[in-house]
């Protein structure tokens, strides 16, 4: 069997000089990204709070000699511990000039079922997290007049997906605040915009009873036939967060294969 193919850095805009704080970066999406990321020249702080997938994503990074990633385990949940966290992060950094929301969870029951706190939950994870790590990236980059956020949001905003409420409103929030921090961070060279992937095989997906039909559902839907790759949001991700993308802020791109077109 043939050795598989050297991950090439991804074509765009070096990263150089940007330090990237990049929530639920061991996750499915986001530790492909992150060496993504590492690759293009760019320092990347990871948290996460699960340290196996922390440790595995660190490996890789050392596997291929990279240098720049900062992995720290913390639980979002915790708003006033993350925003001590940041806070030392910061300093020990330098500022944060991009911010990517990407960390979430994905409960799956009938509306009747949740609890309010289990609403409450999904928000303080999703929304309200990401809200900590904006107040505390904003004053240096406000300071430097650049700064890049990129709110992670997700294909069943536009409707078609039952038993996911309390996540669908938390896509919904961070839509929402997507467009009100890019009106009000714009006059600080700061863009803000959201990346909606639609299906992608990670963890996230294993919420569906029926993986067969879950992947013929998915391909029908699509106008490409072929399943979403972590690069695929990899390389949204790096146009919004490159030097290039100045004059586009407040969208939400779909990364979905021709799924949604609007
Ligand atoms: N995979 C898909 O098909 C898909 C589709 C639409 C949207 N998305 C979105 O993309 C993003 C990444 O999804 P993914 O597929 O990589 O999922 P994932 O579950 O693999 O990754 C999410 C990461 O967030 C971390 N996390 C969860 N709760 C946390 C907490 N309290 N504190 C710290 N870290 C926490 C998890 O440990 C995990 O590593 C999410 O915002 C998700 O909603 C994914």
């Amino acid at each position: 069997m043939s050795e598989p193919a050297k991950p090439e850095p991804l074509r765009g805009a070096s990263l150089s000089g940007d330090v990237i704080l990049y929530t639920g970066a061991a996750g499915g999406l986001g530790a492909d990204t992150t060496l993504h990321f590492l690759r293009a020249g760019a320092a990347v702080v990871a948290l996460d709070n699960n340290r196996a997938k922390l440790d595995a994503l660190a490996a890789r990074a050392a596997d291929e000699r990279l240098d720049g990633l900062v992995v720290c385990e913390t639980d979002l949940a915790d708003l006033a511990g993350l925003k001590r966290v940041l806070e030392r992060l910061s300093n020990d950094v330098g500022g944060f000039n991009v911010v990517v929301n990407n960390a979430a969870i994905y409960p799956s029951k009938p509306f009747e079922d949740y609890t309010i706190e289990e609403h409450q939950a999904v928000q303080r994870v999703n929304v309200e997290a990401g809200v900590v790590c904006v107040q505390v990236a904003l004053p240096r980059m406000r300071e430097k007049g650049w700064g890049r956020i990129v709110n992670i949001a997700s294909v069943t905003v536009y409707g078609g997906w039952a038993n996911l409420s309390p996540y669908v409103q938390s896509k919904g929030a961070l839509i929402g605040l997507t467009r009100a921090w890019a009106r009000e961070f714009g006059p600080y060279g700061i863009t803000v915009n959201a990346v909606a992937p639609g299906a992608f095989p990670t963890d996230a997906e294993k919420i569906h009873p029926d993986p067969e039909g879950y992947v013929r559902f998915v391909l029908d839907h699509q106008a490409v036939k072929r399943r979403g790759e972590p690069r695929d949001v990899a390389n949204a991700l790096m146009f919004f967060i490159s030097k290039d993308s100045g004059f586009v802020t407040g969208q939400t791109l779909n990364v979905d294969g021709g799924w949604v077109m609007r």
